[in-house]
């Protein structure tokens, strides 16, 4: 198992004028999962790529385990990277990818057998070391992508994007076949994605990043509850933001004032702010005034498992859900009463 850190790590390629990857600094524990997260274009593959040693930081260090690594020529670092597009070599057997590793490293035919089965098992594909890849269909080939990473018990495991060409099912078979095989090896691993869900589902810790620097690093959990700014929340599907100022445990807009249970938390800032509360942790009709505005139902919409509204609250307009259809269901024009309980608004920078 091994800790990776990032410190002030950045990239500008020849000819670019902006940093692809600016002052990049954090840490990986080790034996955890965290996704690097963010919009195409973000910098998240030049990252993958200066862990593994396969380009070279303009700037910055990185260790493993406290020792500098960038001396280290990839092939030594024993960091490995599954690409998004399998890269398989096509005129090898299943089998002889899945060793290509071991081979380089001159291990016994033998004892490559052994291990190539023991990995195809790992993956859940025996009996196919003697087959072309292109004879696999997509979710097959990647996982004999991860299986020939693995063989080689990397110290840190980088996915870049490894679920994007799979279709729906399969992406979610694959994402938890990765995530068992990540808990039972408790390596070290990066997962790139650009799709919010599939980081909350897998990381201990996300990395979110927006035009080549890291905005939050936080685990999926305060990303929903603690954004560091609007442009994070909205990023995990934020659609509440409520102008306000910030003193202490009140916060005050124009619909009112609310008490605010995180005023102690240093992540929250004060003065000109941005109350921000999550749909889905509005109340509606609560029978308590604290806390609380008088709005009209302006958009009823049946989701099925839920109901969202649109609630016009004076000059604001608010987004809620509540999680079953009542029988006495708010319709459009009604009066209803939105209650934001003190420990599940947050507040922003303005
Ligand atoms: N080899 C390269 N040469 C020049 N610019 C590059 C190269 N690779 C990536 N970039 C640029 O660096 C930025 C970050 O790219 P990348 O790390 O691939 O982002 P992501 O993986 O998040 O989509 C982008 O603006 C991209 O165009
Ligand atoms: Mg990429």
């Amino acid at each position: 198992m091994t800790r990776v850190q990032l410190e002030k790590v950045s990239k500008v390629y020849p000819g670019g004028d902006e940093p692809a990857v600016a002052d990049f600094t954090l840490e990986i524990p080790s034996g955890r999962l965290v996704a690097f997260l963010g919009p195409s274009g973000c910098g998240k593959t030049t990252t993958l790529k200066m862990i593994a040693g396969l380009i070279h930081p303009s700037a910055g260090r990185i260790f493993f385990d406290g020792e500098d690594i960038l001396p280290i020529p990839a092939e030594k670092r024993g960091a490995v990277m599954v690409f998004q597009n399998y890269l398989l070599f096509p005129y090898m057997s299943v089998g002889d990818n899945v060793g290509f590793g071991l081979k380089m490293r001159g291990v016994k035919k033998q004892v490559i057998a052994e291990k190539v089965a023991e990995m195809l098992a790992l993956v859940k594909l025996p009996d196919i070391a003697k087959r072309r890849p292109t004879q696999l269909s997509g979710g097959q080939q990647q996982r004999v992508a991860l299986a020939r990473a693995l063989i080689t018990e990397p110290r840190v495991l980088l996915l870049d994007e490894p679920l994007s060409n799979l279709d729906a099912h399969l992406r979610d078979e694959m994402r938890d076949l990765i995530l068992s095989i990540q808990r039972e090896l408790a390596v070290t691993t990066v997962f790139v994605t650009h799709d919010q869900e599939e980081a909350v589902l897998l990381a201990d810790q996300i990395a979110l990043m927006f035009d080549g620097l890291l905005m939050q690093y936080a685990s999926p959990s305060e990303f929903y509850q603690r954004p560091i700014s609007e442009r994070v929340a909205r990023f995990f599907g934020g659609l509440n933001f409520i102008p306000a100022q910030r003193s202490d445990g009140l916060v005050r807009t124009g619909i009112g004032d609310f008490h605010f249970d995180a005023a102690h938390d240093e992540q929250a800032p004060s003065g000109n702010t941005v109350l921000t509360i999550r749909p889905e942790q509005i109340r509606l009709n609560e029978a308590t005034e604290v806390n609380s505005a008088a709005g009209r139902v302006r958009e009823r919409i049946y989701v099925g498992k839920y109901t969202r509204y649109k609630i016009a609250l004076g000059e604001v307009e608010v987004e809620a859900v509540s999680s079953a259809e009542l029988p006495d269901a708010l319709g459009v024009g009604d009066e209803v009463r939105v209650h934001f309980p003190p420990d599940r608004i947050w507040v922003v920078p303005a």
